[in-house]
């Protein structure tokens, strides 16, 4: 495999990604990754909200350097995971979209939706878990773009400090 970006990944899932998460897990021991498994650990109904915020707290911590979250759709853990500074998670289809994730916005977390498809090929998720490993920022123009959104963090916390 081409040189690794992230080393050390917070897997986090809910119910609905469980399985998704649990093949996901497997592909990562195959590449040597070191893994933090937040979660959840069984089929039964539990909230998504819950496992995001782990997996975000140990890229926090720098416990991580990368997370892969997964749901039903990756919606609701992309929106979560979107909600906290430094976290650019990105919900990616296939792996011009993982590419891309990587390329242009240096997501650090890639969210994945266990029921876009009927049968998840698993040829097809290691590509994908792959292509996430190994993608680095191109930087250049993307790189203004990028701290634009990290001002726009910082402005928000600042509105919030002062209770715009
Ligand atoms: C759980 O049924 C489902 O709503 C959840 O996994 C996710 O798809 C939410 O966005």
């Amino acid at each position: 495999m081409a040189d690794l970006i992230f080393r050390r990944i917070a897997l986090g899932s809910d119910h609905a990604g469980y399985e998704l998460k649990e093949s996901i897990k497997h592909l990562l021991l195959r590449h040597k990754i070191s893994i933090l498994d937040c979660g959840t650990n069984g089929p039964s109904s539990v909230d998504y909200p819950d496992y995001v915020v782990k997996v975000v707290e140990r890229l926090h911590r720098g416990d991580a350097d990368g997370g892969i979250l997964v749901c039903g759709t990756g919606i609701g853990v992309s929106i979560v995971a979107n909600k906290f500074p430094g976290i650019r998670a990105a919900l990616c289809l296939d792996e011009y979209m993982v590419r891309m994730a990587r390329l242009h916005n240096n997501a650090n977390v890639l969210a994945l939706g266990s029921r876009l498809r009927k049968e998840w090929d698993i040829e097809l998720l290691d590509r994908i878990v792959r292509t996430w490993l190994t993608t680095g920022f191109e930087g250049g123009r993307h790189e203004r773009r990028l701290r634009k959104i990290l001002n726009i963090e910082k402005n928000v916390l600042d509105m919030m400090k002062i209770g715009v």
